[in-house]
């Protein structure tokens, strides 16, 4: 399956929600959007991340849309930094007016959400999200795009 699954483009997105020492941001491609009435978004989280025992607790979390450029964030907030370096350290944010979460500098746009649902899926949870508020940091941007194994840019039509 694994094999398979890296022949499948996807977007990336930095997730952010609070912890008792500051923001929390961890690196996903499992980004649905799953209605516009209500507008609602899903993301899978693995049982075993940090990230998703804070989104359990704080019932919010922010999907930060990654730009062409940043697959030197998307490495960092999927853990691959220094030890003991703090996960913001020289990381551009700013708190969502509405929830405190990170919105990430540079970003295509974030979508503020409040979690209505959460349903357990093999070893990772499907969170729910009802997107509160969106900030459209860079609407003419372009997507960084994960295959492969890689970061890449879309070529064009
Ligand atoms: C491109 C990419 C996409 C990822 N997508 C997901 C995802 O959808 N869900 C997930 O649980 N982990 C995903 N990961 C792995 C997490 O980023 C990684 O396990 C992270 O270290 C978890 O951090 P945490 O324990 O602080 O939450 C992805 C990693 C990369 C590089």
């Amino acid at each position: 399956m694994r094999a398979v699954m890296r022949q499948w483009p996807t977007g990336v997105a930095v997730v952010t929600t609070r912890s008792a020492t500051g923001p929390h941001g961890v690196t996903i491609s499992s980004l649905l959007s799953v209605s516009l009435e209500p507008p609602t978004l899903l993301v899978s989280l693995s049982r075993r991340s940090r990230t998703h025992q804070l989104i359990m607790e704080n019932r919010s979390f922010t999907a930060n849309l990654l730009a062409t450029g940043q697959s030197t964030l998307a490495a960092h907030f999927a853990g691959e930094r220094p030890v003991g370096e703090s996960e913001f350290t020289g990381v551009g944010w700013s708190p969502s007016p509405r929830s405190g979460n990170a919105v990430l500098a540079g970003a295509l746009a974030a979508m503020d959400c409040t979690v209505t649902g959460t349903v357990p899926a093999a070893d990772h949870t499907l969170f729910l999200g009802s997107v509160e508020e969106v900030h459209h940091l860079r609407a003419t941007g372009e997507p960084l795009v994960y295959a492969g194994r890689a970061y890449h840019r879309l070529a064009g039509p």
